[in-house]
């Protein structure tokens, strides 16, 4: 038996390997005409995991500095950027992957919004934040699925 489970271990191993496989490295995202075509986890975004990424103060925060009606139940709705009501109208899910990945990119140097899967995020980084991105390729995917279902 225990054998059998020191089995399930290394595929369990595997599998998470095999995840990350198909993944883009953020200093390898490839902006194109103001869009990042390619996903980059190597697959699917789930909305409702990116609806957690976009209220979640520890995750996108994306709450604090935009308004959302299809998140009415929370409390503070920051008005620094634009409501988010119609993002999925607006934008095509290659433009919303740009805006989240790096919107330096979309919006030029002197936005506020910060880049989510850059590492380019300015000097005086804090050491041990060096190479790391704000968010995983996984939870980008994710929020642009979400982004693209608000729809008015
Ligand atoms: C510190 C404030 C801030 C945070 C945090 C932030 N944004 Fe933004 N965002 C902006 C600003 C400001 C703009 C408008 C572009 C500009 O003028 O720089 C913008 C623009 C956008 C746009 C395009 C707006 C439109 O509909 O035309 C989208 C989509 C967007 N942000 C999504 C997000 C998501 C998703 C998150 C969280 C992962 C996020 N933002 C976090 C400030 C922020």
């Amino acid at each position: 038996m225990k054998r059998a489970t020191g089995l399930v271990t290394v595929a369990a191993a595997l599998l998470a390997g095999a995840a990350f496989a198909g993944e883009t490295a953020p200093q390898d995202v490839k902006f194109e005409d103001l869009a990042v075509n390619a996903s980059l986890s190597g697959g699917a975004g789930d909305p409702v995991e990116g609806a957690n990424v976009f209220k979640s103060r520890k995750l996108g925060n994306c709450l604090a500095c935009h308004a959302n009606s299809d998140m009415k139940s929370e409390l503070f709705h920051g008005t620094v950027g634009p409501a988010m009501d119609g993002a999925g109208d607006r934008w095509e899910p290659a433009q919303l992957r740009a805006i989240v990945a790096d919107a330096k990119e979309v919006f030029g140097e002197q936005t506020v919004m910060p880049g989510f899967y850059s590492v380019n995020v300015g000097e005086n980084v804090r050491e041990d934040l060096i190479g790391k991105t704000i968010l995983s390729a996984q939870q980008v995917e994710d929020v642009v699925a979400y982004l693209a279902t608000l729809k008015e």
